[in-house]
C-alpha cells in the first residue's frame, strides 16, 4: 500500500488526510482548520503546518502533495483571483516545502480535482478529452485528455458576457445574487455552451461543494455533451495532490 499525505487549501478552510493512493481511500482522519480570514502566506502556511501536527506527524518518506487555488507554475503561484494578491509570484513551493522540512509536490485545486476523478472517481477510463469544472467560490477547470493534464486551463476567467465567467457563473455568484437554480443554470447553459464550442470535450464533470445537488441544475442544461458529476466532492483536492506527488 502506497501512502501519501494530501493538503487542499481552499477560500474556507484548509483541509488534509493521509491517503492511499492505490484504493483513492482515506486512511487517517480527514482534518480541516478554517482559512485565517487575510488569506495572507504566512498565516496559511502556519495553518498548513498545525494541521500536519493535528495529523500527528509524518513518516519522513511520506510523499506530501498541496493543492491550492492560483495558477501554479514551476512552484510559483502566479495569480490570486480569491485569495490575497501577496500570492501572486511567490516561490510558494519552497515556503511550505521550509516550513514543512520536506519535499512536496504543488499544484493547482482544480488541477488536483481532474486528476483525482481520472484516478479514483467519474472520468477512470474514459477515452478523450474531459473538462471538469469546479463550482465554487470560483471555477476552477481541468483539461485531461486520455488521462494526461493540461495544467493550468483557468477556464473560470474566459469572458462571458464582458465579465470574467466565475463573476456571473460561479456557486457564489448564485448565493450572492439569490438566483434561483433555474436562474443559475441559464448562466451555466451560456457558460458551459461556450467551452463545448472552444473544445468539444468528450465528458464535462462538474465539482465543487454544490454538485451533491446536481439534480436540482444539471437536469435544466441543453448540451450535446454529457455532463455528469463528479465523484469525490469534498475530499477531490486532497486525492490529487496525493496521487500526484505520490507519481512525482
Ligand atoms: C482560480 C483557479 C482555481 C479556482 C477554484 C479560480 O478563481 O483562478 O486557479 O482553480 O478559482 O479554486
Amino acid at each position: 500500500m502506497t501512502q501519501a499525505l494530501g493538503i487542499d487549501i481552499g477560500g474556507t478552510g484548509i483541509k488534509g488526510a493521509i491517503v492511499d493512493t492505490d484504493t483513492g481511500k482515506l486512511v487517517s482522519a480527514r482534518v480541516k482548520i478554517a482559512t485565517p480570514k487575510s488569506g495572507k502566506p504566512d498565516a496559511i502556511v502556519k495553518v498548513v503546518v498545525e494541521l500536519v501536527e493535528k495529523l500527528g506527524g509524518l513518516p519522513e518518506s511520506m510523499p506530501v502533495g498541496v493543492c491550492f487555488p492560483a495558477v501554479v507554475r514551476n512552484g510559483k503561484t502566479m495569480s490570486a483571483a480569491n485569495i490575497s494578491k501577496e500570492w501572486i509570484g511567490l516561490e510558494a513551493e519552497a515556503l511550505f516545502e521550509t516550513a514543512l522540512g520536506r519535499d512536496i509536490h504543488f499544484v493547482n485545486d482544480a488541477d488536483a480535482a481532474g486528476i483525482a476523478e481520472v484516478r479514483y472517481g467519474a472520468a477512470k477510463d474514459v477515452p478523450g478529452l474531459v473538462l471538469l469544472t469546479t463550482l465554487g467560490t470560483g471555477i476552477g477547470s481541468a483539461l485531461i485528455y486520455n488521462g494526461t493534464l493540461v495544467p493550468n486551463s483557468e477556464l473560470g476567467h474566459l469572458t462571458i458576457g464582458r465579465q470574467d465567467a466565475e463573476k456571473g457563473a460561479s456557486f457564489s455568484a448564485k448565493e450572492r445574487r439569490h438566483l434561483s437554480w433555474r436562474a443559475w443554470a441559464k448562466r451555466l447553459q451560456r457558460y458551459y455552451t461556450h467551452l463545448e464550442v472552444l473544445f468539444s470535450p468528450d465528458l464535462f464533470l462538474v465539482g465543487g461543494g454544490v454538485s451533491k445537488s446536481h439534480e436540482k441544475f444539471l437536469p435544466l442544461l441543453k448540451l450535446t455533451t454529457p455532463i455528469v458529476p463528479a465523484q469525490l466532492r469534498n475530499n477531490a483536492g486532497i486525492l490529487g495532490a496525493a496521487a500526484l506527488a505520490v507519481r512525482q
